[in-house]
């Protein structure tokens, strides 16, 4: 059976789609077998960044990993539930299922929850973004959980009445700024607060850096540079690449030892 990686939250602009790439490709690259779900059936950016992936490498006659991209079958007779359907087919071959969620609260989203074995969410360095997770007073105390963290809390008590395991959810701080120190540790502070009371762990995450905007065309993580032409290797990619690393070791997954 195939370990379901989930990347979700319900503000847009959090770094889902990247951190959906980054983490199925680094499996994919592991020798892992990787299939994924777009589940943001409008925006389609995880599905197209895939799909640019695939254009890249056979224009460019390389050999790069590529994780199968599942379709999602609306129109089939089954088609209340899509998401299981496209599930049964991928889980008898495939290590990993990575599903990456839309910026908002819809069915399938939180149908996904429901099956994370493993629920990443990104979310920007900022209050704002905080906001999802919990209530906070003005002086920093956490007030309560708040619209998203009350869908995991459902999704985590669907699971156990269903008597599947519990979900790992995984915090991930994204777009950290390298100035701006004050607030990073007001954030960090009320994240640690929180994760005890709402049971996540918190992963280092992502610096803010240019080369994450600029892989998607070529559909290249940080991993692949190495591998096609032109590309220098600078001291802030070098930076990412470890910070990837770190996210991966930090998700624990069952039988992956990384290696990159
Ligand atoms: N660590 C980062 N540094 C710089 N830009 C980033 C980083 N993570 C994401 N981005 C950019 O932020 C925007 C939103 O990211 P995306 O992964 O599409 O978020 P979501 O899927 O949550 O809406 C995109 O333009 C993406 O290239
Ligand atoms: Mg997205």
């Amino acid at each position: 059976m195939a370990h379901i990686i989930v990347v979700g939250n319900e503000k847009g602009g959090s770094g889902k789609s990247t951190t959906s790439m980054h983490v199925a490709t680094a499996l994919a690259r592991m020798g892992h077998r990787v299939a994924a779900l777009d589940l943001d059936i409008r925006q389609r950016s995880f599905g197209r960044y895939l799909e640019n992936r695939a254009h890249f490498i056979e224009t460019e006659g390389l050999s790069l990993p590529l994780p199968m991209l599942g379709a999602l079958n609306a129109a089939s007779p089954n088609e209340t539930d899509p998401l299981s359907e496209a599930m049964s087919e991928l889980d008898p071959v495939h290590d990993f299922i990575l599903i990456d969620c839309p910026g908002s609260h819809t069915r399938l989203a939180q149908m996904a929850h429901m099956l994370a074995d493993t629920l990443i969410t990104p979310m920007n360095d900022s209050f704002i973004d905080f906001d999802l997770l919990a209530r906070l007073a003005p002086d920093g105390k956490v007030l309560g959980p708040s619209i998203y963290s009350e869908m995991v809390w459902g999704a985590r008590q669907g699971r156990q009445a269903a008597g599947a395991g519990p979900i790992d959810w995984v915090v991930l701080r994204n777009r950290l700024g390298t100035q701006a120190m004050h607030n990073k540790r007001k954030v960090g502070s009320a994240l640690t607060q929180l994760s005890k009371r709402i049971g996540f762990r918190v992963a280092p995450g992502f610096a803010e850096r240019v080369v994450f905007r600029e892989l998607f065309p070529r559909g290249l993580t940080l991993l692949d540079l190495k591998d096609v032409g032109g590309e220098t290797l600078n001291m802030s990619n070098i930076a990412a690449r470890q910070e990837l690393r770190d996210l991966i070791t930090t998700l624990n997954l069952p039988g992956v030892k990384v290696d990159f």
